[in-house]
């Protein structure tokens, strides 16, 4: 799969492991920062990897930061985003089965490095179930073009 990814300071270091993770299993990965450990915002990575996934250019986004929170809420205003603050396998398994979730953000403060391979590859292996969900989701797409 091609998957996008970004981080600030916060999440730098999870975001490293993952990346990892993610190219040992054969996925292409596009990193677009932060690459060192200075205090930045998050926004200036989370505008470029919803983009990037809402133009096609990528199957999945990755976002990391201290609580995965500010990630979600920059990378769901742009228009084709449905970014997931997860911190379960459970969860991980659902928003990609009922929600189709696209962009995966994750706390660095929050989740180890054991449980946050769990989650990416949780949510990585699952697929949107469609039927019932399809409408569901249709229904709050429609909210962008409000
Ligand atoms: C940075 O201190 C922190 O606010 C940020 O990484 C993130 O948790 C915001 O949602």
């Amino acid at each position: 799969m091609r998957i996008i990814t970004g981080s600030d300071h916060g999440g730098l270091s999870l975001k490293k492991v993952l990346v990892a993770r993610l190219v040992t299993q054969g996925h292409e990965v596009r990193d677009v920062g932060t690459n060192d450990t200075a205090s930045c915002d998050y926004p200036d990575f989370a505008v470029p990897v919803a983009q990037a996934v809402a133009a096609g250019e990528a199957d999945f986004g990755l976002l990391v930061c201290g609580t995965g929170q500010g990630m979600a809420m920059t990378a769901n205003r742009v228009p084709g985003v449905r970014a997931a603050v997860v911190g379960d396998t459970f969860t991980a398994k659902a928003t990609r089965q009922h929600n189709d979730a696209n962009v995966l953000c994750l706390g660095e403060r929050v989740v180890g490095p054991g449980l946050a391979g769990d989650i990416l590859d949780a949510f990585l292996s699952s697929t949107f179930e469609g039927g019932r969900h399809t409408g569901r989701v249709a229904k709050f797409t429609a909210l962008e073009k409000k």
